[in-house]
């Protein structure tokens, strides 16, 4: 399972487009009904308007109509030395789309693989329960 993942993640970063850093990201959610969602990088001339890997798979999730708790697992892979660690406003918006059980499989093209959660990687996040 985590294998597969890992290669759908491989998969979306061929798409990635990074003119401007070279530096291509690719991103896999699987979910509960074995549909995969991918996401790769989209830069822009105007740096700032460039989407993570990671959002870009997850605001798809959205948009495909699954709710929090439909993905089993994500991936996240680039050409990093250690297995690539997501930018903090990405792991803002896993927390926000992904339930606490999800597997966060981080990965690198040297086959390097390191397993975190939601939590492991935003403690003491901002969520929608601050603002109850
Ligand atoms: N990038 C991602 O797609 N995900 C990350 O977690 C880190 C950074 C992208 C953004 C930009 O297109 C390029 O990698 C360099 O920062």
């Amino acid at each position: 399972m985590i294998d597969e993942l890992i290669l759908k993640a491989k998969e979306a970063r061929e798409a990635s487009y990074s003119p401007y850093s070279k530096f291509k990201v690719g991103a896999a959610i699987l979910m509960k009904d074995g549909t995969y969602i991918l996401g790769c990088n989209v830069e822009n001339s105007s740096y700032g308007l460039s989407i993570c890997a990671e959002r870009n798979a997850l605001f798809q999730m959205v948009a495909k109509g699954y709710k929090k708790g439909d993905a089993l697992a994500m991936c996240i892979i680039g050409q990093t030395d250690t297995p690539i660690s997501p930018c903090g406003a990405c792991r803002q918006v896993m927390e926000e789309l992904l339930s606490r059980d999800c597997k966060i499989i981080l990965a690198n093209l040297k086959n390097d693989v390191k397993e975190m959660t939601i939590d492991e990687l935003l403690p003491y996040s901002f969520s929608e329960d601050s603002l109850k």
